[in-house]
């Protein structure tokens, strides 16, 4: 009898499978993109060898909140989310897509974050789906379509809800993309294009969504204190529309809150006696999106993300700069638009009873785009591992690798990902358990995790200690698929 020979071997790592359940030592051996053995340690032979001894093997991460729609094809390397051993990024979070487009407009904050209207340039999600794999990215991208992008295409007058009409235009835009392989609907109404949609705008939209087996993820209407009752209002959309809900990366912010983390996992877990509630988070206590005068309290610590008129006040406090300036913050934040801000509105025992809650997975929120960026974008997932997990000892590792995998492929339905499983693609993560860590700083944003060895893209090593090997191997990862 001839030994089985593989093209790829993993040898005698700590397998944690990404189900929850404590590591096992073995070899894992891989054979076009997909894992074909698992066996006990030294028994697998091959071409290649990856020696794991004292390393532990994770499916590969899946960032499940990202707003990586334009960085997959402008910057396919992705190396802010490989070296943290993602391989999978959700894009299209909080209402905003890059696709469709068929506007003539600047794309309005928020959705600036993600481009200018040179990017906006896919009419259809399958040309933005062309796009990205002929971008040929390092990981794999699922994709949301998103509720304010619809908005902007379809609704003559944001200011207002949407009319029939218009409502069945999104429809149609939206069926095209469900069509093409999108996962499902996102919305984000705090934000300005997307406010004046009342519930049975989004019921309207969501169940088209629902139709094609999708999900629906929301950036709440209010973090603050309307918390509770923005919770509601996506739980009752999704619940009409009868899908399951992700609500984005959960926090009660701005010190009047601080606490109610208590209150408001408490009622998800009621609503998820009825019906399908997910939720994701950062492990961070500041969060980061556009700088508008709106949000400046004039109480908690602003710091700037990118400023396009003041490109040098980029890293700096908003409210030094006020100072320097001899004028308010708000008008300081006035004088620096087009910017971003990174504003530290949670406290730490919220996020850390959000971090524990067992149904949270953990995704970026990272905006990739900002010359100053929110350290999340390359931190994130090293964080919890490393931070919460091992120094703070929140969850074990098996746990939180579980809300980084297996949690995050069932609940946006990508099949044979998220597991360390015979026949599941090979998307893995192999770094050291003592030493991962996040080296992203606020200060220092921009900075590599350490403790990561190699991580492999549908069979292919895409990163080898902490260096790109320039292999792009991800795919679009489509509903169906
Ligand atoms: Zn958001
Ligand atoms: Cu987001």
């Amino acid at each position: 009898m001839q030994t089985p020979h593989y093209a790829l071997i993993i040898r005698n790592a700590d397998i944690v499978d990404g189900t929850g359940a404590p590591p096992f030592r073995g070899d894992l051996g891989i054979n076009h993109q997909h894992i074909a053995c698992i066996a006990p340690s030294h028994s697998l032979h091959g071409d290649h060898i990856l020696n794991a001894t004292g390393l532990v093997v994770a499916p590969g991460f899946i960032d499940v909140h990202t707003h990586d729609d334009r960085e997959v094809i402008d910057t396919p390397a992705m190396l802010p989310k490989l070296t943290q051993g993602v391989t999978t990024v959700i894009t299209g979070n909080c209402g905003i897509s890059l696709a469709p487009w068929l506007a003539t407009c600047q794309p309005p904050a928020p959705l600036s974050l993600i481009g200018t209207q040179k990017d906006y340039r896919y009419a259809t999600v399958r040309a933005y789906i062309a796009a990205v794999e002929a971008a040929q990215p390092a990981v794999n991208v699922g994709l949301l379509i998103g509720h304010s992008t619809l908005r902007v295409n379809a609704v003559a007058d944001l200011q207002r809800g949407a009319t029939p009409d218009e409502i069945s235009a999104m429809q149609i835009l939206l069926a095209e993309g469900l069509q093409a392989g999108a996962l499902g609907l996102s919305s984000g109404l705090f934000y300005a294009p997307a406010k004046a949609a009342d519930n049975s705008e989004i019921i309207a939209l969501a169940k088209i969504a629902a139709a094609s087996g999708g999900i629906y993820t929301s950036h709440i209407r209010d973090e603050y204190n309307g918390v509770l009752d923005a919770l509601a209002e996506a739980c009752d959309a999704a619940k009409a529309a009868q899908l399951p809900v992700v609500l984005s990366h959960h926090k009660c912010a701005g010190p009047a809150n601080w606490g109610r983390t208590t209150e408001t996992l408490a009622y998800i877990k009621e609503r998820r006696q009825h019906q399908a509630v997910g939720l994701d988070a950062y492990p961070y206590t500041a969060g980061s999106t556009v700088l508008d005068p709106d949000y400046v309290d004039g109480v908690i610590r602003i710091m700037i993300s990118f400023s396009e008129p003041h490109p040098e006040m980029q890293g700096r406090d908003l409210a030094d700069i006020a100072t320097e300036w001899q004028v308010d913050q708000k008008e300081a934040a006035l004088r620096l638009h087009p910017a971003g801000a990174v504003y530290f509105q949670m406290r730490e025992d919220d996020v850390e009873r959000v971090l524990s809650d067992t149904h949270t997975m953990i995704g970026s929120d990272g905006l990739p785009h900002d010359s100053h960026p929110h350290p999340r974008l390359w931190g994130a997932f090293p964080r919890v591992l490393g931070h919460y997990s091992r120094d703070k000892q929140l969850f074990s590792l098996s746990e939180a690798v579980r809300r980084m995998t297996s949690l995050s492929a069932d609940q946006f339905g990508l099949k044979h990902r998220g597991r360390i499983a015979l026949d599941h693609y090979a998307d893995l993560v192999i770094f050291n358990p003592g030493t991962i860590s996040d080296q992203a700083t606020f200060a220092h944003p921009k900075q590599a995790a350490s403790g990561i060895h190699w991580v492999i893209v549908n069979g292919q090593i895409a990163l080898q200690d902490g260096v790109s090997t320039g292999q792009r191997s991800g795919k679009v990862l489509q509903r169906s698929s």
